[in-house]
């Protein structure tokens, strides 16, 4: 089946319409091909932040990939995580997706691997990132994801194009993370989803104590950190979880409150938040709506989590009111 996904972009320019050869029919922006990669990014306009994060992502790829790592192994770790089973469980097999920041695409390709007709589009900044993810859909003989190298903040894409909206672990790498929010959940349709993962100030409070040891003592300190005490982890994994949460050049923090609020300004309304998972296992099922105070008790409850292994990552799911 061949999908032609100029249909679901927009020039990032102009806003017009682009050519299957992903060309603006408006003015002279056109996208070039890098090894299977869509290029789409304006260098001269990427944030220093910007700068910061691919250039951090480039020296260490996260999540990297086992030189083991086929198709059925990746699908089958995927499918152990509650997290990543539940996302796939509420994505219909013909559903548009946009994974913005996919990293190297794992996500992307787990979902694009579980639906043959679902359109999977991983989007990231970094093109050493995206490379990966290139090399390992080679490996495992896939069409998809459609990979596509953008800068979150100019992203070639029509608003209201996709059925599912991801987003996990990106927007507090950026300058300016509630803006950067407003960006990506302006591509979800009516009665899509969004989900979006990020640094819950609260809900990290223990590893950024961890982090303040760490500085103190002058290293990561294995006995505070559940990430580093795993057997299962190899020495490689370990040193891109300390650049990654020990590291990293740009980080900000976020309240759930502050993050519901940007999303309903793009008109969402609240679903749920994960952690805990839903009983049902249904990631779309409606909870009620938090006020402040139940957003500060959630925010707690993350925080108590001292062994989380995700290190205060959290999760919103909100949907597009039908038009
Ligand atoms: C921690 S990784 C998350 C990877 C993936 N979403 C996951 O959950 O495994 C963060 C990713 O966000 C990307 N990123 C950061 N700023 C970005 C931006 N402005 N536009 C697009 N991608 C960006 C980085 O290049 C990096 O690959």
């Amino acid at each position: 089946m061949s999908i032609d996904l100029s249909a679901l972009m927009a020039c990032p320019r102009c806003a017009a319409d682009v050519t299957p050869e992903f060309k603006c029919k408006d003015c002279d922006w056109q996208a070039a091909w890098r090894g299977g990669i869509i290029e789409t990014v304006d260098e001269q306009s990427v944030h220093v932040c910007g700068s910061k994060v691919k250039s951090f992502y480039g020296k260490s790829p996260f999540p990297g990939y086992a030189d083991s790592e086929d198709a059925i192994s990746l699908l089958d770790k995927g499918l152990a995580n509650p997290f990543i089973r539940a996302l796939d469980a509420i994505i219909p097999h013909n559903a548009s997706v946009i994974d913005v920041g996919t990293g190297t695409g794992q996500i992307a390709s787990i979902l694009a691997f579980r639906g043959e007709k679902r359109t999977v589009v991983g989007v990231d900044l970094t093109l050493e990132q995206l490379q990966e993810a290139e090399r390992f859909r080679e490996k495992a003989a896939m069409q998809h994801p459609f990979l596509v190298r953008s800068d979150l903040f100019a992203l070639p894409f029509k608003s209201a194009s996709f059925d599912v909206v991801i987003s996990r672990g990106v927007v507090h790498h950026t300058q300016d993370p509630e803006e950067a929010i407003r960006r990506i959940a302006r591509h979800v349709k009516p009665g899509g989803i969004v989900i979006l993962g990020y640094y819950d100030g609260i809900g990290r409070l223990t590893h950024r104590i961890r982090r303040a040891v760490a500085k103190i003592v002058g290293h990561p300190v294995v006995a505070l950190d559940p990430v580093l005490g795993r057997d299962d982890l190899d020495a490689e994994k370990k040193a891109n979880w300390i650049a990654d949460q020990y590291n990293h050049p740009v980080e900000h923090q976020m309240g759930l409150f502050q993050v519901k609020r940007c999303l309903e300004e793009t008109g969402l309304t609240w679903v749920r938040s994960v952690p805990p998972f839903p009983e049902s296992g249904n990631l779309a099922e409606n909870t009620p709506d938090p006020g402040r105070l139940r957003a500060w008790f959630i925010q707690l409850g993350w925080m108590l989590r001292v062994t989380d292994q995700d290190a205060g990552l959290v999760c919103v799911v909100m949907r597009q009111a039908e038009s």
